[in-house]
């Protein structure tokens, strides 16, 4: 089976503010976001090709240097992540893509993924058989608040973990779950979570602090 890229890159990023969608925002070494997201993929794995979801119209793509990468390839996102994700995924197979590869979902925000990161996942992927995301292991103790800044409890942060991305899964066994997800009330704020819900049997691999998405202005002196 053969592995893709799919990059969700179609939101606007209203909690980055600012008038360059997020995924435009620039590192120091003068690559935007999605550039050097979509580098990561490309440069840590063998890849048959990466799909990237715009936003339409999307002034920002022509100057991207990987839109003139062969191997990159990119369609139409919807309103939220899942339909973009959908998109994407749908996009990969009129491209030729089977429902039997494998792909791998990656955040446009998340340029610090290292290839030793990634091929992780997917020799535990490969291996297995199974869908696999990054994760962190939770460090902080972790509270809940009643929403007026006090505390009502205190969590366990046994067996919690962060949820990073690459989320590795069969193409064809994700787009059926998403299918699934969209047409219920509340949307999947990832692929894991659509696949779960699906009962498919979904494993964490160790992720890493540098694999950190970019949320706030502030985050990009950590890359
Ligand atoms: O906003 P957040 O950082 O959670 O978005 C995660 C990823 O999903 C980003 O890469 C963003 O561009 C993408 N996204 C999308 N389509 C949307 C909303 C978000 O592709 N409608």
């Amino acid at each position: 089976a053969r592995l893709w890229g799919l990059v969700p890159a179609a939101g606007i990023g209203h909690r980055f503010g600012g008038e360059r969608p997020k995924q435009y925002q620039l590192l120091a070494d003068g690559r935007s976001l999605l550039e050097a997201s979509v580098q990561a993929l490309l440069e840590g794995a063998e890849l048959s090709g990466v799909m990237v979801a715009l936003s339409e119209p999307d002034p920002f793509w022509p100057d991207q240097a990987i839109a003139d990468d062969d191997r990159v390839m990119h369609c139409a996102g919807g309103a939220e992540r899942a339909h973009s994700v959908y998109q994407g995924l749908v996009a990969l197979l009129d491209q030729g893509a089977e429902a039997a590869d494998w792909v791998l979902v990656h955040d446009a925000a998340r340029p610090g993924l290292s290839a030793e990161a990634l091929q992780r996942l997917i020799a535990q992927c490969r291996e297995s058989g199974e869908g696999a995301i990054l994760a962190l292991p939770v460090r902080d103790t972790l509270k809940r608040g009643d929403g007026n800044g006090r505390i009502t409890a205190t969590l366990s942060r046994e067996d919690l973990w962060q949820a990073q991305t690459p989320q590795m899964f069969p193409l064809g066994a994700l787009k059926q779950a998403l299918e699934e997800a969209l047409s219920g009330s509340s949307l999947p704020t990832d692929e894991a979570a659509a696949m779960e819900a699906a009962g498919g049997p979904v494993q964490l691999v160790m992720g890493e602090p540098g694999n950190l998405k970019v949320t706030y202005p502030e985050d990009l002196a950590f890359l």
